[in-house]
């Protein structure tokens, strides 16, 4: 099937929201594993919308928006900017004792109260970084590749020298796209890598 690529507008963001979810759990349907189907979406793709975005792209087919990529040029300004504008209004939305803390809503609400930063390394090498979601009617026809090109692009016309991204072990599939996009791994944790790649 078809799409365009074209860049991100306001009118996008609930869908942009809901494409979070609905490839959420390792890349499968999230939906009814959050009690919040918004939190995903305010912790993945809210921070990335605002101020303005000059690094989201979105793939349209004759059904509408579904998929996305979301990108930033320098990560460390960016987690900055985050903990001022962004976290704080979510922190208030969200007390910790929203939800049971080993609870899936309770681990996002974790995220949002301590967010996890990039490793110095990593950003000194690759201070970009990325998120990429495509609904499965979009999935597997190189459009996925189309948006990551279209996001190294302007990453590389803002002066990134190179991205990083982090991915779950579980996303076996999301990894094998990453590796073929050639991303290498820079991180191991427990449960997920981060993968990098020059500009
Ligand atoms: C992962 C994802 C972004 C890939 O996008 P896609 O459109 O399906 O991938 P494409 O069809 O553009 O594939 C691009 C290239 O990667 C290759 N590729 C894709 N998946 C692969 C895999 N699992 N292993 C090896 N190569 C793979 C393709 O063969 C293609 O190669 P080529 O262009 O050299 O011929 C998309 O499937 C997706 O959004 N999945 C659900 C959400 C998700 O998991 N997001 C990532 C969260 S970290």
């Amino acid at each position: 099937m078809g799409a365009k690529i074209r860049a991100f507008r306001p009118a996008d963001e609930r869908v942009l929201y809901d494409i979070c979810l609905r490839t959420g759990a390792s890349g499968e349907d999230a939906t009814g594993m959050y009690r919040d189907p918004d939190l995903l979406g305010a912790i993945y793709v809210g921070p990335y919308l605002r101020p303005a975005p000059t690094l989201a792209f979105v793939g349209v087919d004759e059904e509408g928006v579904a998929g996305y990529v979301l990108g930033v040029a320098d990560t460390r300004p960016f987690e900055t900017s985050c903990e001022r504008s962004w976290w704080p209004m979510l922190r208030s939305s969200y007390p910790r004792s929203l939800f049971p803390p080993e609870s899936p809503d309770g681990r996002l609400v974790d995220l949002i109260h301590q967010p996890p930063t990039a490793d110095e390394d990593v950003v000194e090498r690759y201070p970009a970084h990325l998120h990429i979601d495509l609904l499965p009617r979009l999935q597997g026809n190189g459009h996925g590749r189309r948006l990551l090109e279209t996001l190294f692009d302007a990453l590389r016309a803002a002066g990134a020298p190179g991205v990083h991204l982090g991915v779950g072990l579980a996303n076996e599939r999301a990894i094998g796209f990453y590796d073929r996009m050639g991303f290498t791994v820079v991180r191991r944790h427990p449960d997920s890598l981060v993968m990098a790649r020059p500009l």
